[in-house]
């Protein structure tokens, strides 16, 4: 069977794709941040996985007004870096894998988690930001991906607890392809940010330390916290780490964790990392 090897947790600040992008990674101002990674890219390395699953949002780049899917499967050979406005980031195509992603919509769905899917989709910053952080600027990417879309930017979301019974549902899933593949799964996005109104600029890194250790050790209770307390606590866009319950959910009930920094200067955007291993 298909192995689950490892968790991640990664936020998807744009301006660490950026800063790659264009060079200025080793700058005084960006290498600080930078400096925080290796421990989590020396895990990935040392995994060797063939898939990551990564579950992360669409900022109505492939998706739009005119549609709005709780929860997209993307079963394409392959995913087209997005144009966010500046046109698509220059990093590699992102290449899929239909056998496995066709099996997890068959069994999500027969599993009572009713995925859209997705034959076509471009990926923005949501996923590719992530790839760069634990992969920095390969020629390719190192593994195939399965992107596992999730909307969080259009009211309502999916609660905490529907995306940890995913992320159970995506265990059950993985355990039983009979393939040989070794899969990371990441959650994505958040922590602490607000990008807009009043309170734009809100950050919260003592309750992001919570969600951490709560998402590590009682990660069913974190399922419970309601969506008004994220909003509250952690900002309007601080509800994207409902995604990381997802990944959580795909883990064994107990995890040993390997790595976590939260390092806020790179954005508006408490950027937080976080590598997790089976127990
Ligand atoms: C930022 C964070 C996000 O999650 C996002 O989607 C866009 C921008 C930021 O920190 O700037
Ligand atoms: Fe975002």
């Amino acid at each position: 069977m298909a192995e689950i090897v490892g968790g991640v947790g990664c936020s998807h600040v744009p301006a660490v794709g950026a800063a790659l992008d264009n060079g200025k990674s080793g700058n005084e101002v960006w290498k600080p941040y930078f400096d925080t990674l290796p421990p989590a890219r020396e895990w990935i390395e040392e995994k060797k996985p063939d898939v990551c699953i990564v579950v992360y949002n669409d900022h109505a780049s492939a998706f739009s007004m005119q549609l709005i899917p709780t929860f997209t499967l993307g079963v394409a050979p392959e995913f087209q870096p997005a144009d966010e406005g500046f046109g698509p980031r220059k990093v590699p195509t992102v290449e899929g894998d239909p056998d496995l992603a066709w099996h997890l919509a068959e069994s999500l769905i027969l599993d009572e988690f009713d995925m859209t899917i997705a034959n076509e989709m471009d990926v923005d910053h949501g996923l590719t930001v992530p790839l760069s952080v634990m992969f920095g600027q390969p020629e390719n990417w190192p593994t195939k991906v399965i992107p596992l879309a999730v909307n969080v930017v259009q009211f309502p979301p999916p609660t905490g607890h529907r995306c940890y019974m995913l992320g159970k549902a995506l265990r059950r899933a993985i355990d039983s392809y009979p393939g040989a593949e070794r899969v990371v799964v990441f959650g994505t996005g958040g922590m602490s940010h607000q990008l807009q109104g009043e309170r734009a600029g809100l950050v919260n890194s003592e309750w992001d330390s919570q969600f951490m250790d709560n998402l590590v050790n009682n990660p069913a209770e974190q399922a419970q916290v309601p969506h008004v307390e994220y909003l509250r606590e952690a900002g309007t866009e601080g509800v994207e780490l409902v995604m990381w319950l997802i990944m959580r959910g795909a883990m064994n009930d107990s995890v040993e964790e390997v790595y976590r920094s939260i390092y806020v200067p790179t954005s508006n955007t408490s950027n937080g990392l976080i590598v997790l291993d089976n127990a």
